[in-house]
């Protein structure tokens, strides 16, 4: 197998790249940060510049990587190998208080798996060492078919083994339907690398804090909860909405509630968008802009589908929020990917 040197610009960092590697793979696992959200080609994050070499563009879709922008020598490094040696320039910094951790390959061990919702599967995994991560990041699991997937963690970073997984089934998915839906139990082996991804608690922001989640979208986020209540919330006030379709896909539900008990700087608040309940009905953008006519002096982060953190972020924006204190997590999947409802070249990015 070859293996080509990878110079990162402008901080001059060398890493080794085989021909079958990703760039972002090789300079993660080298503990050279550089920016990625999905690392699968699909949401523009990672695009670089290459100043010197060939590569192979792989599978980078081509809405988020146009043609112009690759005659212009762009490329999307998660899905990008190298065929010679390369001089890349991109973007490695890292903001203040966050920790870069390199991404390794872990085997783990399915010990318990539940169905807190419909369709909805809590996967707690046994790894063969810690997984040092930041609250809000993702690991990518292995497929036995081939290819990965990746889901967000939803434990305290300092908790240590188990790690938990919120897993959404998406009918007709290769991994959901045809496999952790299907053939997982207790007892399975699972193939997996991280972390990955650059949404996660910023310790640096003193802000109130907004958490905005869709249907599984809580799973880093009740990573970022069960963190700041183990590591001290510094004071911060936090507010979280989960947004469900029905009372049947609300999970975490009397876990969430204890907890806002146990924690007065907490204020959970579940919605649902149909169905008549103790609680409130209605979409968390809808909720937010009546709750919220401005949350200028917030920080948010946001998590969920693609249409519900889009939609979220235009209600924060309208709020006077601006891009700059909303971090996002968009879960798309290959019918995202195929409509391309990924596409976030607006001031809607985030970071
Ligand atoms: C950073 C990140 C973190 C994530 N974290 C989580 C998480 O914590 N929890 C969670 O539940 N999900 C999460 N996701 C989503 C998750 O990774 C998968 O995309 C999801 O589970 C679907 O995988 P699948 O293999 O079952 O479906 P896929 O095989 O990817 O298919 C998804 C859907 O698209 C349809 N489809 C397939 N191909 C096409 C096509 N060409 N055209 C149209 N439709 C098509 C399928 O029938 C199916 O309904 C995350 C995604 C990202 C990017
Ligand atoms: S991180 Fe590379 S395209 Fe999303």
């Amino acid at each position: 197998m070859t293996t080509y040197t990878v110079t990162v610009e402008p901080i001059g960092s060398e890493v080794s790249c085989r021909e079958d590697q990703s760039v972002l793979d090789a300079c993660l696992r080298e503990g050279v940060w550089l920016p990625h959200a999905c690392a699968h080609g699909t949401c523009g994050t990672c695009k670089a510049q290459v100043l010197d070499g060939d590569i192979d563009h792989g599978d980078a879709s081509p809405y988020a990587l146009l043609d112009s922008e690759r005659d212009e020598g762009r490329a999307l490094i998660c899905v990008a190998r190298p065929r010679s040696d390369l001089v890349i320039e991109g973007e490695a910094d890292v903001d203040e208080g966050v920790t870069v951790h390199q991404v390794r390959d872990y085997a783990g061990t399915l010990r318990r798996v539940e169905e807190p919702a419909d369709s909805v599967r809590k996967m707690l995994i046994d790894l063969d060492r810690p997984l040092a991560f930041n609250p809000g990041q993702y690991v990518q699991l292995r497929l036995p078919t081939g290819g990965t997937r990746p889901y967000s963690l939803a434990s305290d970073p300092a908790a240590g083994r188990p790690i938990e997984l919120h897993v959404k089934r998406s009918p007709g998915g290769a991994a959901t339907d045809g496999w952790i839906f299907r053939d997982l139990a207790p007892g399975a082996t699972i193939a997996l690398s991280g972390p990955y991804g650059r949404f996660s608690f910023r310790p640096a922001r003193t802000e109130p804090v907004l958490l905005l989640a869709g249907g599984t979208g809580l799973a880093p986020i009740k990573s970022m909860l069960t963190h700041l209540a183990a590591a001290g919330n510094g004071g911060r006030q936090v507010v979280l909405y989960h947004g469900v379709a029905d009372r049947d896909a609300l999970y975490e539900h009397d876990w969430l509630q204890r907890f806002e008990r146990e924690h007065p700087w907490l204020a959970y608040r579940p919605a649902l968008s149909r169905g008549r309940w103790q609680g409130r009905t209605g979409r968390v953008p809808d909720l937010l802009a009546t709750d919220y006519p401005r949350a200028a002096g917030h920080v948010a982060y946001v998590c969920g589908s693609p249409d519900f953190v889009t939609e979220t972020m235009k209600a924060l924006m309208r709020a006077r929020l601006f891009p700059r204190d909303i971090y996002r997590e968009d879960f798309f999947d290959a019918a995202d990917r195929a409509a391309g409802k990924h596409i976030v070249r607006s001031p809607l990015l985030g970071r």
